[in-house]
């Protein structure tokens, strides 16, 4: 068994986790989760959320993963003799989304290329669709490989491979570069946004409160979820990382400077892309929301290099700076969720890490080609909404009943408290035994009804057809589900020793 590695120094464990945390989900998912579920409104049931469930779940994976030095699996194991299955689960959460998280850096790796010269022209949205994907016309459709997605697509899973392969060695030098790296370039973004005539308008739509969302359960369901998936909790991931600490370190204030860094960088987002959407709508003399879309693909694709094309100057440059940021900003999310199953995969078999490595990545890979096919947009969209709504939420849910009351968050407070800063106090007990479950299985049940809801209405998501959604959506919770207590059951080759203390 090789010897566990370590990180060189606290400060380098914060950038892995803040790189984790801080990814596509800052850049495009919250600006817009903002803008249309309440505006500046929206904050509180976004900071709720925060306290009540992100930060404690954050606190409870570094927490053990840093007592048991292990991935999520072998992990959970220790917690309680047959939880192995939950480790699995958030394991194979990860894996889903690591697969497709790979085709959109792909897509960013060939959009650093076609920035040099703003090859979209004057029509982003086709040149995405028809030129880059060749996008086909559903989902039964897959039609061969778009070439420019499969070499960006090996490019982006080289890069992984390069940064991973010596664990957190390698990963702790590539960390330095692309965690500041995107927030000088997200600066540069607000800067040139909130300079541009028109942005007022832009920054107003993102903004502006509407407490009367408030009152809608969907709008604290987003909260919830986009806070989870911001964080990288529940995915093993935090787990992972938290398992190359030496014995010494502190846990919560760790959990809060990764969370509030995080939520900065969310925040700040939203000004360079609505400063600019605020911009275009004067320039083309439509609303903002007419020109800003609703987010997320859409947004990084075509809408912002609409507006890069409008700019009056240098728009070369802010194509790679907007590039850049999101490369950097989701590189170090993308090789943490490879890096999460790695150390779950080694623990329990005690392979090595490097087989292990090359082998999470190869199979990665050959996964990932689904979503480099003409059909594969589609199926991305349908993985990634099913993946949120209910992997990511059932894992957290179960995580909070394995620590809270299985093994006891009292325990957790005293192991956590003595190494620690900020000291835990019984609220904690309260948040992760009480308040964080109920609310996640309030939100789990909410999504449920309104699946059925849709389905039995014809109004599957995104207008796909009912198979799609059975089998990008429904198989795939069953497969993750099944196989998790299948691997919770097998045997472990791993032997149980006490984890090392020296550093390497
Ligand atoms: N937190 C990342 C983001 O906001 C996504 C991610 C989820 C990364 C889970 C790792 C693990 O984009």
């Amino acid at each position: 068994m090789e010897k566990r590695q370590q990180w060189d120094s606290r400060m380098i464990f914060i950038f892995a986790a803040i790189g984790s945390a801080a990814g596509l989900g800052n850049a495009w998912r919250f600006p817009y989760m903002a803008a249309s579920n309440g505006g500046g409104a929206f904050l509180i049931p976004y900071f709720i959320a925060l306290i009540t469930a992100g930060i404690p779940l954050l606190i409870l994976e570094f927490g053990i993963g840093h007592k048991f030095q292990a991935g999520a699996p072998t992990a959970f194991s220790k917690v309680k003799k047959g939880w192995e299955g939950l480790g699995w689960w958030s394991i194979g959460v990860s894996f889903v989304i690591v697969t497709y998280y790979a085709v959109i850096m792909a897509w960013v790796f060939d959009y650093l290329w076609y920035s040099l010269s703003l090859a979209w022209g004057d029509a982003p949205a086709d040149f995405f669709l028809n030129n880059v994907l060749k996008l086909s016309e559903g989902p039964g459709h897959l039609g061969g490989f778009s070439i420019p997605v499969l070499i960006g697509l090996i490019l982006a899973w080289l890069a992984v491979y390069w940064t991973i392969r010596d664990g957190v060695k390698s990963v702790g030098k590539v960390v330095k570069w692309t965690v500041p790296l995107p927030i000088i370039m997200l600066g540069i973004l607000v800067i040139r946004g909130l300079t541009l005539p028109g942005a007022i308008d832009g920054i107003n739509y993102y903004l502006n409160p509407d407490f009367s969302k408030l009152l809608d359960p969907k709008v604290w369901a987003s909260a919830y979820g986009q806070v989870f998936f911001s964080l990288s909790v529940a995915f093993g991931v935090m787990i992972a990382y938290a398992s190359y600490l030496p014995k010494k370190s502190d846990i919560t204030n760790n959990a809060f400077i990764t969370a509030f860094a995080n939520c900065g960088i969310s925040f700040m987002a939203g000004f360079a892309v609505f400063g600019t959407m605020g911009y275009m709508a004067a320039e083309k003399g439509a609303s903002v929301a007419e020109v800003a879309g609703t987010g997320g693909i859409g947004l990084a694709f075509w809408v912002y290099p609409e507006a890069i094309r409008l700019l009056p100057f240098g728009s070369v440059v802010f194509a790679l700076v907007f590039y850049i940021m999101l490369l950097t900003l989701g590189i170090d999310s993308f090789f943490s969720l490879v890096e999460g199953v790695v150390a779950g995969v080694s623990d329990k078999w005690g392979f090595g890490k490097k087989k292990t490595t090359i082998g999470v990545i190869l199979v990665g890979f050959v996964i990932s080609l689904i979503y480099a096919t003409k059909g594969g947009l589609h199926w991305l969209d349908i993985v990634d909404r099913y993946v949120n709504n209910y992997g990511i939420i059932g894992v957290a849910l179960f995580e909070t009943i394995a620590i809270g009351w299985i093994y006891k968050s009292r325990k957790l407070r005293e192991y956590v408290n003595p190494i620690s800063e900020v000291h835990l106090g019984g609220w904690y007990d309260v948040l992760i035994k009480f308040i964080a479950p109920l609310a996640l299985a309030g939100i789990l049940v909410w999504n449920i009804v309104q699946e059925i809801i849709d389905v039995t209405q014809g109004n599957a998501y995104g207008g796909y057809p009912v198979w799609a959604i059975a089998v990008g959506g429904w198989l795939v919770a069953i497969v993750l589900i099944v196989g998790s207590i299948i691997l919770g059951k097998s045997k472990s080759s791993y032997v149980m020793e006490e984890a090392s203390e020296e550093v390497e």
